[in-house]
């Protein structure tokens, strides 16, 4: 019955002053031995993983919001050169399996059509390039282009889609053959962790954590900021290559309102992800020494079980290696001795 109540006292502090969440300090006082203390780690827990989301979902929010800007972007290139766009060229880098990019698919191509009817002009030929990394999910994408969103080639505006795999932090199309670049959510990714994570003497210096948080020491936020720095260069030099003169870039960037990088906006799912990632490592390294520590006794058993079972009872052998399985691996960290073995090779001497 208090479950609810703790859900409500929960999502109350988490919608008053998102800036207080930091981090959620609770205490459980008289937790006794378990197993309610449980129950109540598990429901903040959950509560914060639902806050973790929602604030997701305001992500795709943003999203919808960001049509109209598209549509002025291609209004603008219409009325710059029609003569350019008898074909417009368009790339969507970091396009992900779907769905956002069908929505801007949908959007330009509603756009040109449009422009056809307003413009008089027969057709219109829209060729659009989704690029992502090559361990996208490519084919969960071309499966979700459905008519709806290319239409067919007989409409005014004929949509011919390809995918392009690699990194928009190189050059991914020939010069000047863009006229339109759109990239949401995505050209704030690293391709690589920065360097300088570690310290001289190869230790982390971001201990336990996936990005930068509250607890990350200052150079740890001045390697991040230096890595986008070169990262997104890179992005804009290639871009600036491919991109026709009077060509368009609508770029969706994840930003933050403070100045302060360590602010709950931008760490809030980070710090959640590296306590769920540190949680599943600890479960396999558990689930290792298992293995191991069964694998031991196994062994064991087979030679020492016809000596001891003369000595005891049948019955208990199973019993015995039961919980010598179990202190196998609990001392397992004292590191299993290596065996040695004396091969013998003996050959009879006549006289
Ligand atoms: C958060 S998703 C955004 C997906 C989509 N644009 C949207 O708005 O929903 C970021 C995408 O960027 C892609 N990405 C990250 N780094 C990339 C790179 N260097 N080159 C191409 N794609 C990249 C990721 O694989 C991922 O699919």
């Amino acid at each position: 019955m208090t479950v609810p109540v703790l859900e409500n006292a929960v999502e109350t502090l988490l919608s008053k002053d998102i800036h207080l969440l930091q981090a959620l300090n609770a205490a459980d006082l008289g937790c006794a031995a378990g197993p309610a203390t449980f129950t109540v780690i598990s429901t903040i827990k959950r509560m914060m993983e639902k806050k973790c989301r929602e604030l997701n979902s305001n992500l795709q929010k943003v999203a919808s919001m960001t049509v109209p800007v598209l549509e002025n972007a291609v209004e603008t290139l219409f009325f710059k050169d029609i003569h350019l766009l008898q074909a417009l060229n368009v790339a969507d880098l970091g396009c992900a399996a779907g769905p956002a990019t069908f929505t801007v698919i949908s959007t330009i191509k509603r756009m040109m059509e449009n422009k056809c009817r307003e413009l008089n002009c027969q057709t219109l030929e829209l060729q659009v390039y989704l690029n992502d990394l090559p361990t996208n999910d490519f084919n969960t994408l071309f499966k979700g282009l459905s008519s709806k969103v290319v239409g067919n080639k007989c409409e005014e505006v004929s949509c011919y889609v390809m995918g392009v795999a690699g990194s928009f932090h190189g050059r991914l199309f020939p010069r000047n053959s863009l006229h339109l670049v759109h990239s949401c959510f995505s050209g704030h990714w690293l391709t690589q962790a920065p360097k300088g994570l570690t310290s001289r003497e190869g230790l982390a210096l971001n201990k336990g954590k996936i990005y930068i948080s509250k607890t990350s020491p200052p150079v740890v936020r001045e390697a991040y900021l230096s890595q986008f720095y070169e990262y997104f260069t890179m992005f804009l030099n290639a871009r600036s290559q491919e991109v026709v003169p009077n060509g368009c870039m609508v770029l969706i960037l994840r930003g933050r309102l403070s100045s302060n990088p360590l602010d709950m906006e931008s760490c809030f799912t980070w710090e959640l992800l590296a306590i769920t990632i540190a949680e599943l490592v600890s479960q396999m390294q558990e689930n290792d020494k298992w293995v191991r520590g069964e694998k031991f006794a196994k062994v064991a058993r087979a030679f020492t079980e016809p000596i001891i079972s003369n000595q005891f009872e049948h019955e208990i052998m199973d019993k015995l290696y039961d919980k010598f399985t179990h202190i196998v691996v609990s001392d397992l960290e004292a590191k299993i001795p290596k065996t040695t073995s004396i091969i013998l090779v003996l050959s009879k001497i006549i006289g």
